[in-house]
């Protein structure tokens, strides 16, 4: 029988409850799943590219044909170089379908061999994504539910250094006003 071997790429910014549900799902149809982060320094992403692979691997690790890579340029590109014969990638719900199936379209004009398999996660894990489980935790709410524990812990030691950082700036803008208030004084 043909062996299958496919990449799932994404951002995985931070990686979710909903992108380790598919990941598990992937590794059961393909013989060999590679997760494959895009670098785009144009994103500004809150993980490192480095960060966010250790969590994968961390996260991955008991799947034995799940890798974890990254790659920059075309998606299609990068399959290929792999030696992947498909790419999969998760609908969780109507408002996914058309960005994807443009995507999968295009990838599909530009290499006509390669094929996009479409899987969908859970059902409660639907509305859960990258952007909204950063803005939540930028809002400092509970993302508990939403990313693996790692992944939540790795977002709250984010966002204590981010608090600390924005106390150091208005800490510093408040001693510099004081001392300007001070200057007029004399
Ligand atoms: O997790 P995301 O951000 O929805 O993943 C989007 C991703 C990385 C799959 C997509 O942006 C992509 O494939 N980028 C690589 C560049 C590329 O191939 N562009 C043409 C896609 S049709």
């Amino acid at each position: 029988m043909k062996r299958v071997k496919a990449i799932y790429p994404g951002s995985f910014d931070p990686p979710t409850n909903g992108h380790l549900d598919l990941i598990q799902r992937g590794s059961k149809i393909f013989d060999e799943l590679v997760v494959a982060i895009l670098r785009n320094p144009e994103k500004d992403p809150l993980f490192t590219v480095s960060d966010r692979r250790k969590m994968l691997e961390e996260l991955t690790a008991e799947f034995d044909n799940v890798s974890i890579d990254t790659f920059d340029g075309l998606t299609v590109d990068y399959a290929l170089r792999v030696g992947a014969g498909a790419i999969l990638r998760g609908i969780r719900a109507i408002s996914d379908y058309e960005y994807e199936l443009q995507m999968a379209l295009m990838n599909r004009k530009l290499q006509p061999g390669l094929e996009t398999v479409f899987m969908m996660p859970a059902e409660k894990y639907s509305y859960i994504s990258s952007r909204l489980v950063r803005e939540v935790a930028q809002l400092g709410g509970s993302i508990d539910c939403l990313v693996p524990p790692l992944a939540a812990q790795k977002l709250r030691e984010k966002m204590d250094v981010a608090h600390k950082f924005e106390n150091a700036e208005q800490a510093e803008q408040q001693i510099s006003e004081r001392k300007s208030r001070s200057r007029k004084k004399k």
